[in-house]
């Protein structure tokens, strides 16, 4: 009675290595690259998803009135930030207009933390349209932090699409120049202490007293590949670059019209116009997507003893963490500001008792340890070998970004 189920137990195991065998063998197989310089047609694609129009007119697009802050004297700190010296980076989230819950939420997290860090914190909304343009007035005068493309109409497909296209245009034809610009989603806590002590004043000077980039043409970002749309690009999730770079992606855009996953368009831009960038690459320790199960299990976002830093999805750990994606939810959100102070990511304190993993987080960990599966590895590290070439003594991928002289997937300034 008892080898039955041991028997079929066994026999289960066996399924599923010669599966993952197989799978693995079938999709590890070398796809066929686009040419040099002809991006694949990728369409339409709005979260996986291929659409085949640009969606059809929901209201009318009337101007957004002018809503400027209404800034009180006897308020200390906004007349504080007023008599600033320009500052060299703008952070901006990009989100729907009636998304207030996540605005407010940002607001008073992290850009409320790390508020001595030289940066514009600001918002970038499609046209509000009549239900939400009062209230979304309402709240610019209040905060002043609202960006208002009122051009461009509010959904699915044009929030992820053209949108950030059509956001650098707006900078540009505004001269709303930054050093640094970054786009980023919701649903990511961004580390803005860290990634300004890390990334960016390495890369500026101020000896004039004004704040000046000392690189160019850079793009600071998570390199992702997607393999059925056969292209390298920085992952949507949160990219920063040069203002040189918003000029050339705007006017690449005005000339090519590219209408594709927003993320991806700036590969397709860049192979369409037959430009180069400098590619600034996050190690998996400072980017990646939040995993609830590899934390300690006793409510924090602390990770588990055992956790694999360098992979695509996990919990805090170390000293690295800078930009975490996937916070979908307010609880996971709450967890994650919990860790930071305005010095960035607190020490982890000492665990008070052992670890509670689920067990598919070990089921993974065996995968991993037998050989299979990539579950543990980064973003970068999924990148295959054929995208990348080494010309004129600095490592290029896929016809487009430009790692330098080391292909670590990490540059210091
Ligand atoms: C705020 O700024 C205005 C003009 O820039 C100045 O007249 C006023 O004294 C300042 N108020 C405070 C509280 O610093
Ligand atoms: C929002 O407020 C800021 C700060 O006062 C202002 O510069 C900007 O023009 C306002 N935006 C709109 C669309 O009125
Ligand atoms: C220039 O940089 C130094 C050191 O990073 C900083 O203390 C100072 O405030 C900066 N000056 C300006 C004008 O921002
Ligand atoms: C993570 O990657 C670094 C190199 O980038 C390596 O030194 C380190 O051992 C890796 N950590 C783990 C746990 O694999």
């Amino acid at each position: 009675m008892r080898a039955t189920p041991k028997l079929i137990r066994l026999l289960v195991i066996c399924l599923i290595i010669t599966t993952t065998f197989t799978v693995h063998l079938v999709v590890g197989k070398q796809s066929q690259h686009h040419a040099a310089f002809e991006p694949p047609d990728s369409g339409t694609v709005v979260h996986g998803k291929q659409v085949n129009k640009v969606a059809k007119a929901l209201y009318p697009l009337h101007p957004f009135p002018e809503s400027p802050m209404q800034v009180s004297l006897s308020d200390d700190d906004h007349n504080h930030t007023s008599s600033q010296p320009p500052k060299p980076w703008l952070a901006a989230v990009i989100c729907a207009a009636a998304d207030f819950e996540h605005r407010a939420a940002i607001r008073s997290t992290w850009m409320q933390l790390f508020r001595d860090v030289p940066f514009d914190g600001r918002f970038v909304v499609a046209n509000p349209g009549p239900q939400w343009t009062a209230m979304v007035a309402m709240e610019n005068r209040t905060f002043g932090d609202i960006i208002v493309l009122d051009h461009l109409q509010e959904d699915d497909v044009t929030a992820n699409t053209v949108k950030t296209l059509e956001f650098y245009k707006w900078l540009v034809s505004h001269d709303y120049r930054y050093e640094f610009v970054s786009k980023m989603d919701t649903d990511l806590w961004l580390n803005a202490r860290g990634f300004w002590d890390k990334f960016l004043a390495p890369r500026l000077s101020n000896k004039t007293g004004v704040w000046k980039s000392t690189v160019e043409r850079t793009v600071i970002g998570e390199l992702y590949y997607t393999r059925s749309w056969d292209l390298v690009f920085p992952h949507g999730s949160m990219y920063t670059v040069t203002w040189d770079m918003v000029g050339l992606l705007s006017s690449l855009q005005s000339r090519f019209k590219v209408v594709t996953g927003e993320d991806m368009a700036l590969a397709v831009l860049m192979l369409k116009g037959r430009e180069r960038a400098n590619f600034v690459n996050f190690r998996g320790t400072e980017k990646f997507d939040y995993d609830d199960r590899d934390s300690r299990g006793d409510g924090t976002a602390w990770s588990r003893a055992s956790t694999h830093p360098n992979s695509t999805r996990h919990a805090l750990y170390g000293t690295d963490p800078i930009a975490i994606h996937e916070l979908k939810d307010s609880k996971l959100w709450r967890k994650v500001a919990d860790c930071f102070d305005e010095t960035g990511l607190k020490k982890a304190p000492e665990p008070l008792g052992p670890d509670r993993t689920p067990f598919s987080v070990h089921w993974f960990d065996f995968w991993d340890f037998v050989g299979f599966g990539h579950r543990h590895r980064s973003r970068f590290d999924g990148i295959p070998d054929f995208l990348w070439s080494f010309q004129d003594g600095s490592w290029i991928c896929d016809d487009i970004w430009n790692l330098g002289k080391t292909k670590t997937g990490y540059s210091a300034a």
